[in-house]
């Protein structure tokens, strides 16, 4: 149900939180100035006090913000955004930098490659393919628990001297979960005791069949360290994403979401962006959760200034007047006035729901007392 405090009502009424207190008792109810109220109470008192209501809801405030549907022939195609996991030292970070240096031009190698958390590589048919860099785990189901969806492809790394352990059954979990596709990197099998047999069989009981039993899940013996058979990974990984039919519309106001942000010292506030429809251009205003702003700059994943991005390319951010969290969706909007409106709204939820909790735990320490 909707809720206001009594200290926000009266805030928004520009009335003293006192005389909404000494209205609510006069009706027989007595509170403080953080208590909260519901929606019809609010609405009875503003009225009393004089006011027009105008009640909106969160979805009056958000509308039109997200998933607005696109014309079928504004689709076109976009690169894969693809996420690596696995159990803990199989070399997820290793397969990594080997596939980004396999194609940072050679001046660059060995050069200052900024870490943004996402970065773009082309494959070997030219295609464009995009890596988030998960920190782990965690923060793939933190953000698909906010409902963010930003991942199309998931390389599972499995090291074939060790087989599968409890972190790839959970990635397993998570790609099947969030209904996103498996390509299976056996890895190190440059070693003398890699057995990559037995990573199939072993997969297969946990229900991933790869395409030598039959299957239909792709695989790929690589060694990160060997540097062999990355350019059959990245054909995997297009040969998967045609087959996924991946689409976007470039030519709209842009949607994202934050995979990472922090509070830069030079530069202030900068976000790691995933666009994933449209077009993000320099001057956009932007909100994320409870933050927006101007799009003062946009950074490659190689810190080069680019003028806009479009659908599935990451970006940093700058501009933002504060800090978004990872997971956050970025939405353009048409003002500032619109930008401020959806943000001052969301953190007054969060305001309100911080002193709803803060409530339920004042209670049932009560209960326990009584
Ligand atoms: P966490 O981030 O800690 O989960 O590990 P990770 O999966 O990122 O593994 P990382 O890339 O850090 O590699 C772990 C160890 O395995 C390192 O010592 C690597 O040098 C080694 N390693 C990674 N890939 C290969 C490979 O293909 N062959 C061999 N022989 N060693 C490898
Ligand atoms: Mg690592």
């Amino acid at each position: 149900p909707e809720t206001i405090t009594i200290q926000e009502l009266a805030n928004r009424m520009s009335e003293r939180g006192v005389d909404v207190i000494r209205l609510l008792m006069k009706q027989g109810a007595l509170h403080k100035i953080t208590d909260v109220i519901d929606a019809d109470t609010a609405q009875l008192v503003a009225e009393e006090l004089g006011h027009t209501v105008k009640r909106v809801a969160e979805s009056d405030v958000e509308e039109g913000l997200f998933d607005m549907p696109d014309a079928e022939d504004a689709l076109e195609s976009r690169p894969p955004v693809v996420t690596i996991m696995g159990h803990v030292d199989h070399g997820k970070t290793s397969l990594l930098d080997a596939i980004r240096q396999a194609n940072v031009v050679a001046g660059e190698a060995g050069g200052i490659t900024q870490h943004i958390g996402a970065y773009q590589v082309t494959a070997p048919n030219g295609a464009p393919i995009t890596f988030i860099d998960t920190p782990g785990h965690a923060a793939f189901t933190a953000m698909r628990a906010r409902g963010a969806k930003v991942t199309d492809i998931v390389i599972l790394v499995v090291a074939a001297d060790d087989g599968v352990m409890p972190q790839t059954i959970e990635a397993i979990h998570h790609a099947k979960a969030a209904e996103v596709p498996l390509i299976v990197a056996i890895n190190k099998i440059d070693k003398p005791d890699a057995k990559p047999e037995r990573v199939r069989t072993e997969l297969l009981q946990h229900e991933v069949q790869t395409e030598t039993f039959g299957g239909e899940t792709l695989e790929v013996e690589v060694s990160a360290k060997e540097k062999l058979n990355l350019d059959k990974l990245l054909d995997a990984i297009i040969l998967q994403s045609e087959v996924l039919d991946l689409k976007a519309n470039p030519e709209r106001s842009a949607e994202g979401t934050v995979i990472e942000a922090r509070l830069d010292k030079g530069r202030g506030p900068v976000a790691t962006v995933l666009v994933q429809r449209g077009t993000l251009h320099i001057g956009d205003i932007i909100v994320a959760g409870s933050q927006w702003g101007r799009v003062r700059a946009l950074l490659d994943d190689k810190g080069a200034v680019c003028p806009s991005a479009g659908p599935s390319f990451p970006v940093e951010i700058l501009g933002f007047s504060g800090t978004p969290e990872a997971g956050d969706r970025v939405a353009v909007v048409e003002s500032e006035a619109r930008a401020r409106e959806i943000t001052e709204y969301r953190e007054r939820q969060r305001r309100e729901k911080l002193v709803a909790r803060g409530g339920g735990a004042r209670t049932s320490l009560t209960d326990m007392m009584s």
